[in-house]
C-alpha cells in the first residue's frame, strides 16, 4: 500500500529548515501531502492562501509533494485525505516537549493516525520562522535562511525598523 503523509505547519514563511523536511520526507514517503494549517497562539503575517502560492512555486520539481491548507482539525483533514501519518520535523531538544504534546493529543482523538518525525539537518536547526521574522524587522540579511521568493514578500510586508 502506498504510503501518505501530511506534513503540517504554520510556514509563517516557509524556511530552508521545512524545504529539507520536505525533501526529506518526499524521499521517505510515496505522497507527501504539505499542509498550510490554522495555530490559534500565532498571528500569522501572511495569509494561508498566500503561504499556499510560495510553497507551490518552491515545490514544483517534487512531483509526489502536494501543497495545500487546512481550516479545522489536522486529524480530520488528515482521515479526509485517506492518509494515516503526520510528519513534523525537529530541530532540537527543546521541540521535543511540545512536538511530544500534539503528537499524544492527536493519538487520543484520532488512534489511527501515527506521528512520524525527522531531525532536520543541523544547518538548519537554529532557525525558525520567528526569529526570521525578527531578524527581517531589524535589517538583517535573511538570504540564508529563506529563498529568494519568501525574501521578497517578507521584506515588503515586514518593513525596515529604523
Ligand atoms: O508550525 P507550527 O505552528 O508549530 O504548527 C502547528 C500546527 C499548525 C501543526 C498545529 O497547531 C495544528 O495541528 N493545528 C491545526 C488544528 C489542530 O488540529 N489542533 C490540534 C493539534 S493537537
Amino acid at each position: 500500500m502506498a504510503s501518505r503523509a501530511v506534513y503540517p505547519g504554520s510556514f509563517d514563511p516557509i524556511t530552508y529548515g521545512h524545504l529539507d523536511i520536505i525533501q526529506r520526507g518526499s524521499r521517505v514517503f510515496d505522497e507527501l501531502l504539505v499542509v498550510v494549517a490554522d495555530n490559534p497562539a500565532k498571528k500569522p503575517l501572511f495569509s494561508m492562501v498566500e503561504r499556499v502560492d510560495i510553497m507551490k512555486g518552491l515545490t514544483k520539481k517534487l512531483k509526489n509533494v502536494k501543497i495545500d491548507l487546512c481550516e479545522g482539525l489536522l486529524v480530520d483533514y488528515v482521515r479526509s485525505k485517506k492518509a494515516n501519518i503526520i510528519l513534523r520535523g525537529i530541530r532540537s531538544f527543546s521541540d521535543f516537549e511540545y512536538e511530544f504534546q500534539m503528537a499524544l493529543a492527536n493519538r487520543a482523538i484520532s488512534a489511527d493516525i501515527e506521528t512520524v518525525f525527522i531531525m532536520t539537518s543541523e544547518k538548519y536547526s537554529y532557525i525558525s520562522s520567528r526569529l526570521i521574522k525578527e531578524a527581517a524587522g531589524f535589517g538583517a540579511d535573511i538570504s540564508k535562511f529563506v529563498p529568494e521568493s519568501v525574501r521578497g514578500p517578507l521584506m515588503k510586508r515586514i518593513g525596515v525598523r529604523k
